[in-house]
């Protein structure tokens, strides 16, 4: 706009160009400061009007209109590019030279990957997926395995027994959380014909403490096999043929004897350990191997128990902690990360 030929107008004037690029608080403070109803330095001129000579009045009172008209053109325009601005913002909603944020993927616990992958080796073996449940009574989870009456296992400083009324009839007794995943082996057996070939994955609980090396509730997978004319043979070329699919083809096993009151006979399988390879470190305390699971020949009387005729069958049967083997593959060394469910440690092992 052209100067008025007014001092105190045109004074106002040389303001209308800076509304151009005013932000939103300055904007509505130069209205205010410009045209507000109280104190507007426009609205102070027009009540000079009615005191100026008459013949002033018209030219004057045209001047402070004209830029009253053009200040008000010029708050209008400003205020609708800053409204079209902020609409364009959220429109975006998002700022795009920001870095950009990390995507969470899910995946499955560690240990449910391992437990898939030895469940795969095993049913490409011709063994089908079982499971039992968790609450046993006491015939299922010791008398049918052969454990003697009052072995020390049953006591409840290792058993974890359910507060309910003991089950009646022959394969009854005290309820119970399995302390193994070998009761399904009875019931695999009760239900089923020999040939069978069952890995069942599932969980097991013991009154332990929490600690680096026990968990109360922890994995369990169970392998038996029963057939006519199945030999300590097919035991072993079985879990060595595992264990090279499992930790590579190169990896050394060894079996010790041991006991358990459902094999006959018994052994601990060891592989070489996953972090040293045979040489010796504080994992495997030394020795180059490590503990990976129980098996054995299924005792007769097991199969007697069963109602299958242990003349003619035999069998064998193993059982290993996937989250202990979770561990030797990762070199883990306290359980209780396995379970206490911390993403931090999950993803890390991804
Ligand atoms: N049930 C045994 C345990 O919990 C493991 C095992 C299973 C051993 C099958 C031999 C055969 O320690």
């Amino acid at each position: 706009m052209n100067p008025t030929g007014y001092a105190q107008l045109d004074e106002l004037l040389a303001r209308l160009a800076g509304i151009a690029s005013l932000d939103e608080s300055a904007l509505e403070a130069e209205h205010t400061a410009i045209l507000g109803r109280k104190a507007g330095a426009l609205t102070e001129a027009s009540k000079q009007i009615p005191t100026l000579p008459p013949e002033e009045r018209r030219g004057f009172g045209a001047a402070v209109n004209q830029v009253k008209a053009a200040f008000e053109q010029a708050f209008t325009a400003r205020r609708a590019e800053l409204a079209e601005e902020s609409r364009r913002r959220a429109l975006a909603g998002v700022d795009l030279t920001m870095p950009a944020r990390h995507r969470w993927i899910g995946s499955a616990h560690p240990v449910t990957t391992v437990i898939d992958e030895i469940t795969e080796i095993f049913r490409g073996l011709g063994f089908v997926v079982a499971v039992g449940p968790e609450v046993e009574t006491e015939w299922y989870n010791f008398h049918a395995l052969n454990f003697p009456a009052n072995h020390p296992a049953m006591d409840m400083h290792d058993t974890l027994y359910v507060d309910a009324t003991p089950v009646p009839g022959d394969r009854g007794g005290r309820q119970l959380l399995r302390t193994h995943t070998s009761p399904v082996q009875i019931r695999e057996l009760l239900t089923h014909e020999p040939p069978v070939r069952a890995i069942i994955p599932g969980m097991s609980y013991r009154n332990d403490p929490f600690d680096p090396s026990h968990a109360p509730a922890f994995h369990q997978i169970e392998g038996l096999a029963v057939d006519e004319g199945i030999s300590f043979v097919d035991l072993k070329a079985t879990l060595v043929h595992f264990a090279r699919r499992f930790f590579g083809e190169t990896t050394r096993t060894r079996f010790r004897p041991s006991y358990f009151p459902f094999t006959e006979p018994s052994a601990e399988m060891d592989v070489e350990c996953q972090l040293c390879h045979g040489s010796g470190c504080p994992a495997c305390k030394g020795t180059g191997w490590m503990e990976i699971l129980g098996c054995g020949m299924v005792h007769p009387a097991v199969l007697a128990n069963c109602d299958v005729d242990a003349e003619r069958y035999t069998g064998f049967a193993f059982g290993m902690g996937p989250a202990r083997i979770t561990m030797l593959r990762y070199g883990v060394t306290d359980i209780r990360y396995m379970y206490e469910g911390d993403m931090r440690f999950l993803g890390s092992l991804r």
